[in-house]
Order: C-alpha cells, then structure tokens, then sequence
C-alpha cells in the first residue's frame, strides 16, 4: 500500500481510532440460549456433529482433545474462544500457557468446523459456541448421554497466557486444591468429580505422572495410592529418564465415555494424581466418585449439569464474531489478509 508522505499521520490516527473501536468497550452479559442458532444458521448444529465424526474417523483421539478445550477455554476469562487464539507479536497466546503448550491438540479439528460453517453461513457462528457444540458431540460420538446446549456467545477480543497460567490447575493438584479452585467459579463438590469424569476419554503424557512414579510431593518415592499392578503398566510406559512426550489412556476404556473412569480411581487405578486424589485424599470428593462408580446415569446426569454450568461462564467484556478462530477480526495480522 503506498500512502502520499503528508498523509501517513492521518492514516496512523484513522489505524489507532478502528483499533480503539475495535479492541475496547465492556458489554452486558448475553443470554444464551437453546436453538439460538434456529434461524440465522439452522445446521450449525449438524455441521459440528458431521465434522466431529469425520475427525473422529481419522483420529480416534481427536474427540477427546476438542472436549478439553472447552475446560481450557471456559475456566479462563469464560467461554469465549480465547484458548483458540495463535500468539500475535503483541499478544502471548493461551496455547503457550503452562498446561496448554505441547499438550492442548485438535485446533485445525475447530478450524475444519469454522470452514464448513463460515462456508454456509458467514459471520454467524462463534468460535466459542463452536467449542462448547463439538465438546458435546465428543461426548455423543463416544457413547455418552446427547443434551441441548445454549449457544450465543462472542469470541473474545484477545487472550491472556498469564490468566491461564495463574489458573489452569496442575495435574499435581490435590482434592482440596480443586475443590477452591471449582468453587471461586460456583461450581461445586460434585461439579469437580463429575467434570474430572471427562477423562473417561482421552490420553495424558508420561510428563504429567512422572513426580508421581518417582518422587511424589519430593519423597523420591512412587504416589502410595496406586495399585501394584497398575504402577508397574505405568513405570513400564513411562520409565525414568524415558521419553516423557508418550502417552497412556486416562482411564482403561480411553475411546468410550462411560464411568470406567471413576471404577478405576476405586481400584487405585487412576492415570493422573489430580483424579486418583478425588478418591484417596478427600472424603467430600470420595463420596461422590464412590457414588459414580456404581451408577453410570447418575455421573451422565451430573456430568452434563456441570458442562452446562462450566458451559455459562462468561468474559464480560465486548466481543465479536471471528471469522478465523485462531485470530481477531480486527488485529494487524486479519487486516493485512483484508488488505492484499
Ligand atoms: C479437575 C482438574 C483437571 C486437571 C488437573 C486436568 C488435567 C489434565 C491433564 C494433565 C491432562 C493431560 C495433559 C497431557 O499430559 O498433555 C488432561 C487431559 C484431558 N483433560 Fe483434563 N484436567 C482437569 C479437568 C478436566 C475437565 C473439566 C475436562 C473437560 C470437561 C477435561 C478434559 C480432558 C480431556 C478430554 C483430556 C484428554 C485430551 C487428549 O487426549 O488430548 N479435564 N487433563
Ligand atoms: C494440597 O496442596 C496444597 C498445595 O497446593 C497444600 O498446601 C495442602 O496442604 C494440600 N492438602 C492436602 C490435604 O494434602
Ligand atoms: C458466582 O455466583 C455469584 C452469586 O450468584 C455471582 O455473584 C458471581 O459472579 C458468580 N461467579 C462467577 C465466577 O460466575
Ligand atoms: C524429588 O523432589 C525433591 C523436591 O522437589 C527434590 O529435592 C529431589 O531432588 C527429587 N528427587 C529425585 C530423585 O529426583
């Protein structure tokens, strides 16, 4: 773009005003809603569930990694796309965070749907919606219980490393840890347990559980609740000074929702501390895993009670629509595509 010498200030002062249009500004909570896609996008829906499958065809895996982003996107600043964000050069990007970096997966599965409904019907969907629409397909298209989800949020605006470090908890975490953490966002005892239940699909890394095969809390030695049989499969998986970036199921059934997850944290059999601590550190938690171990519709319930509620947190800033999940509509790297 050549500009006339005389005017470049004009053009900075034009550039820095859509900025401040663009990137400021609180809004008033959106009331979400079931259907709210009805009539501007009547088969966002269907494109989600069919673009879930065809991924969940090439990848068995790919499901449950799309389901975790909603849990890393929510607990941060709401629901609103941020954890989808690529780093820009003046913004650290949630994907780097602590939990997230070499670990979160499946974003080009979010840019796939994104494609197919930007296709359809422009400008429509967002990309937080997107998350919350194919978390509950993952569990759908795994065996697990269907439910209606309330839709009408806006992507946010940016993303903040910092916030989803200072948040996002550690798979070291305790019962109690998770138990204020879950609360300082109104979700409950129950709420926790039922949401760790997630982890009926899905796969972690050897990085994730080696403290505690070989140095839980700094004892240099193994976590005590862990069955024998099950802490030699892991220390076979995951030896010491071994390639910490394999992986192992989070439960015994890791392609199928059901509630061998919680049967396993009773046997001592759970992958990472954070979920075995839910059965053998806390007596509130305890309860509850006990209870879903034996009654699998119980945990469905409770576990969908605790997505729609996870699935409320909002940003109360000013968002928008983004046409690219992984950028801002109006940030320098999405105006200079609109500029070529
Ligand atoms: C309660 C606190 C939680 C902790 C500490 C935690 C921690 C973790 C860790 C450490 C991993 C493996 C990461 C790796 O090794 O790369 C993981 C995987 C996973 N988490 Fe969680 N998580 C929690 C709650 C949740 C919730 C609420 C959900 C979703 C609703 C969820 C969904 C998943 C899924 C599906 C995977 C497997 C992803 C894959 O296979 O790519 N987690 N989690
Ligand atoms: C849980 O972990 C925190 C540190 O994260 C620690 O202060 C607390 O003592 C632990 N609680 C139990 C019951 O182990
Ligand atoms: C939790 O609930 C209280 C009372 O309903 C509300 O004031 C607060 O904003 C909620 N906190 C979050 C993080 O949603
Ligand atoms: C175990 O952890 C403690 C505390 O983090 C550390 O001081 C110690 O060196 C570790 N031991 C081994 C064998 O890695």
């Amino acid at each position: 773009m050549a500009v006339p010498r005389g005017r470049l200030p004009l053009v900075a002062a034009v550039a820095v005003f859509l900025a401040f249009l663009c990137c400021r500004g609180e809004a008033a909570a959106r009331e979400l809603k079931v259907g709210y896609y009805a009539e501007t996008c009547p088969e966002a829906e269907d494109i989600v569930r069919e673009t879930m499958a065809r991924a969940r065809a090439r990848e068995a895996r790919s499901v449950a990694s799309v389901m975790r982003l909603q849990f890393h996107d929510c607990f941060v600043n709401g629901c609103d796309g941020s954890v989808l964000m690529d780093a820009t050069p003046t913004m650290l990007g949630e994907k780097d965070a602590l939990s997230n970096i070499d670990s979160l997966r499946s974003f080009e599965v979010v840019d796939k749907i994104k494609e197919a409904l930007e296709e359809r019907c422009p400008g429509v969907v967002s990309c937080a919606d997107i998350v919350i629409m194919a978390a509950r397909d993952a569990v759908v298209l795994t065996g697990g219980p269907n439910w209606e989800v309330r839709l009408g949020r806006d992507d946010s605006l940016t993303a903040s490393q910092e916030d989803s470090d200072n948040i996002m908890p550690s798979p070291r975490a305790n019962a109690s840890k998770l138990i204020s953490l879950f609360a300082g966002l109104n979700l409950s005892v129950t709420d926790l347990v039922a949401l760790s239940g997630s982890h009926s699909i899905g796969e972690a890394r050897c990085f994730s559980i080696v403290f505690r095969l070989y140095n839980q809390s700094g004892s240099g030695r193994p976590d005590a609740h862990m069955d024998a049989a099950y802490r030699r499969a892991l220390d076979a998986l995951c030896p010491k000074g071994g390639d910490e970036e394999v992986t192992g199921g989070l439960d015994a059934t890791p392609r199928v929702f059901d509630n061998q997850y919680f049967k396993d944290l009773v046997a001592l059999r759970g992958f990472l501390n954070s979920d075995q601590t839910l059965f053998s550190d806390n007596a509130r938690t305890r309860r509850v895993v006990k209870r879903f171990s034996k009654d699998q519709d119980a945990f469905f319930r409770a576990f969908i009670e605790g997505m729609i509620k996870m699935g409320e947190l909002q940003n109360p800033r000013k968002g928008e629509i983004r046409r690219n999940c992984r950028v801002a509509n109006c940030s320098p790297v999405a105006s200079r595509v609109v500029d070529i």
